[in-house]
């Protein structure tokens, strides 16, 4: 899996898959240009073989950020890409001011929950009928510690 900022002709491939995706709730092209303009920098995709398998979009302001949308072609799933793509989002907030990112999950998906949970985000509060369709939304929040302030808080931990 390589992983790489996204770029606009990366856009109908990573489209598709929001489609395969999300069906009716998938987002549209306008809003991922939206996305691309306001939050490129931690805009990513995945790519097996070359082929874009997944995407991941963050949006980022001073102080917190929100995990806009992350998800893996179906056939492409369980095999560490969307690990990839949080990882490496962790990794770039992590060179930012951002102390917290939070995301909102259907509280049915519980695949979501659990790769989420699994990459240290805990629940916050539901936000009820949050979704167009009227379910519900889970908050999910972590902590992002700054790569500086780490180094400062543990000299000796420095390689
Ligand atoms: C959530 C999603 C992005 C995970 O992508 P993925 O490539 O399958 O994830 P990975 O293979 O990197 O899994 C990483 C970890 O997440 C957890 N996880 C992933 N899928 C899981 C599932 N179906 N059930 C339980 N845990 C799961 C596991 O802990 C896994 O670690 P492991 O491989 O050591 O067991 C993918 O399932 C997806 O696209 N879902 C549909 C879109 C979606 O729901 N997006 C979130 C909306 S808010």
């Amino acid at each position: 899996v390589r992983i790489s900022r996204f770029r606009l002709w990366d856009l109908s491939r990573v489209l598709e898959i929001e489609r395969a995706v999300f069906g009716a709730g998938a987002y549209s092209r306008g809003m991922f240009l939206e996305l691309y303009r306001d939050c490129g920098g931690l805009f990513f995709v995945a790519k097996c073989s070359g082929r874009i398998a997944g995407y991941v979009v963050t949006c980022a302001g001073r102080k917190k950020a929100e995990i806009v949308s992350v998800a893996v072609r179906p056939d492409r799933r369980g095999r560490g890409i969307g690990g990839a793509l949080m990882a490496n989002t962790l990794q770039a907030l992590e060179d930012t001011a951002v102390e917290r990112v939070e995301l909102t999950v259907r509280t049915t998906n519980q695949a979501a929950i659990r790769f989420y949970r699994g990459f240290g985000f805990v629940s916050g509060p539901v936000a009820s009928g949050y979704y167009e369709d009227g379910e519900d939304g889970l908050r999910m929040w972590r902590q992002i510690t700054a790569k500086a302030e780490k180094t400062h808080r543990n000299p000796r931990r420095r390689p």
